[in-house]
């Protein structure tokens, strides 16, 4: 007996174009994970420094959720016929990331999780606007993605807060 294919929703042979379209916003997304989980373990593990701690475990726990994030996205390119990319399609983009000139400069790396957090929040946006009345399941696990990423902006935003009063940033 041959199996139907779904009807309606962004499974269907009608919404293949839109699928395609997503699939590609996911693997964005995957990958910024990706660079995010690289990134956070070299950030939480190079700083120095007595006021380098809090910004050490806050950055291990997030190791977790980043990589984590990268397993929900991948798991929908595939759940929408995608395939996950392999390493050799990734691109390095978080110039703003790189180990700063001093292990002690923590404004440099609370500046730069800021921006990584940032961007994330554009692009998530950009997917929720998109899936909207298109993919709802989709949409769904990206607004908690995107909740998430707002929590660690704000957590840094308020790091920077502390060096900005002191005159260090
Ligand atoms: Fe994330
Ligand atoms: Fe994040």
């Amino acid at each position: 007996m041959a199996t139907r294919n779904a009807t309606t929703g962004i499974l269907s042979e009608g919404k293949a174009a839109e699928r395609e379209e997503l699939i590609e916003l996911l693997k964005k997304a995957y990958w910024m994970e990706i660079e995010t989980v690289m990134s956070y373990i070299a950030s939480s593990i190079n700083p120095d420094g007595v006021r380098a701690q809090e910004i050490i475990e806050s950055l291990q726990e997030d190791v977790q959720e980043e990589l984590g994030h990268a397993q929900q996205f991948a798991r929908r390119i595939k759940e929408l016929y995608g395939v996950v990319p392999g390493s050799l399609e990734f691109a390095a983009e978080q110039s703003y990331l790189q180990p700063p000139e001093h292990q002690t400069d923590i404004v440099h790396v609370v500046k730069g999780v800021i921006e990584a957090e940032t961007g994330a929040i554009e692009h998530y946006n950009r997917i929720i606007e998109f899936t909207d009345g298109l993919d709802f399941v989709t949409q769904d696990m990206v607004i908690a993605i995107l909740h998430d990423e707002e929590g660690h902006r704000r957590l840094f935003e308020g790091y920077l807060r502390e060096y900005e009063a002191e005159g260090l940033a």
